[in-house]
């Protein structure tokens, strides 16, 4: 499948890009670019196991798709030099698949469950005691004759992501030592990741060429990288293969993402808001309904960028459009602000 206009910035990952976003990834500390904050605290974190010769605290890190939380999971096992076991939420279906993960791990592995949110109630209680005190607790038998017995699991660090805080309980929560949310990243970070991202790519690409796809990039690192990706595909093909300010320009002009980095699904959202219900507030599932596009996805994927920029509002009774917005498309200011 190739991306359609529509989606060129869903920031989640796509099977067919999982190759090209291996290449790109950061492995250590030093090629990880900003997040500062988490950085610190993990290498402190790191730093004191060490010496402690423990493994570390278990690590909770939140944030929209395509921050960098699958990177830094992996960025962390190849600082400490461990191992690292991959799974996924809907991936741990019963509590007999987390058992036979949690006793294959050896002492200091680390065990990274991507979408975290989405591990069910049985799993999640056998999780506790295994995060807190290294021990399975599993039943033998059924009904009366039924026992349970404790296994001593190695010493492993758990290392959560999830793009929904809000729907991890607070007893999983509560076990995560170590707890980073991930944001949206500033001009220069993604400008650094562009042109890191081109040097690898062997890709020719000149300062102007690389703020402008920076701008697009919606503050977000693996969007960069899929924006670089295109325009240099048609770099190659209208030009000398060298990105350019104005090359960049048009590649991105024909993929219809605009100054602010929105697409089309973006405008339509937006435009839904404004057409069919007035500004907002309106819910969520009308929204979605609105514009058949997934509730999650708006949630997850589109939402939090459109409110980070300033152009949408949660409110208690909705989402609203806010004037930086209706300018931004072309619309006449809502007369709302004078009328009060
Ligand atoms: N801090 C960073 N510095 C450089 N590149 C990054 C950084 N964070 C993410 N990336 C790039 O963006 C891509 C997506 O990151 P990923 O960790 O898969 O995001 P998430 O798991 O949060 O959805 C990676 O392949 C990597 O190349
Ligand atoms: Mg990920």
């Amino acid at each position: 499948m190739d991306l359609d206009k529509d989606h060129i910035l869903d920031s989640e990952e796509f099977v067919e890009e999982q190759k090209f976003e291996e290449a790109l990834r950061p492995s250590k500390f030093s090629e990880y670019i900003g997040q500062e904050k988490a950085k610190e605290g993990l290498l402190i974190a790191i730093g004191a196991a060490r010496s402690r010769k423990e493994p570390i605290d278990h690590v909770l890190i939140y944030g929209p798709p395509g921050l960098g939380k699958t990177t830094l999971a992996n960025v962390i096992s190849h600082e400490v030099n461990t191992n690292i076991r991959t799974t996924s939420g809907p991936a741990i279906e019963r509590a007999g698949d987390l058992a036979s993960i949690l006793t294959n791990l050896q002492e200091n592995d680390i065990l990274f469950i991507d979408e975290i949110h989405r591990l069910n109630r049985v799993v999640e209680e056998v999780l506790y005691p295994a995060m807190e005190d290294f021990v399975l607790d599993i039943v033998i038998g059924k009904g009366p004759a039924a026992r349970s017995i404790r296994l001593d699991l190695p010493k492993f660090t758990l290392i959560g992501a999830t793009t929904r805080i809000g729907l991890i309980s607070s007893p999983l929560r509560d076990r995560f030592g170590l707890v980073y949310n991930l944001d949206f990243y500033n001009a220069a970070e993604i400008e650094k990741i562009v042109n890191r991202s081109a040097k690898i790519l062997a890709v020719k690409i000149d300062p102007a060429g690389a703020k402008e796809i920076a701008e697009r990039a919606r503050k977000t690192p693996r969007i960069a990288n899929r924006l670089l990706k295109r325009v240099r595909d048609y770099a190659q093909v209208k030009a000398n293969g060298e990105i350019t300010e104005k090359i960049a320009n048009q590649s991105l002009d024909l993929l219809e993402v605009d100054s602010f980095g929105l697409d089309n699904t973006d405008r339509r959202l937006l435009r839904t808001i404004i057409d069919n219900f007035g500004g907002g507030p309106v819910g969520l599932s009308t929204l979605a309904a609105a514009t058949s596009e997934e509730v999650d996805t708006i949630e997850d994927v589109y939402e939090p960028y459109l409110i980070r920029i300033g152009f949408l509002e949660r409110t208690p009774r909705g989402r609203k459009v806010t004037n930086h917005a209706y300018k931004h498309l072309g619309y006449q200011v809502q007369a709302q602000d004078q009328l009060i």
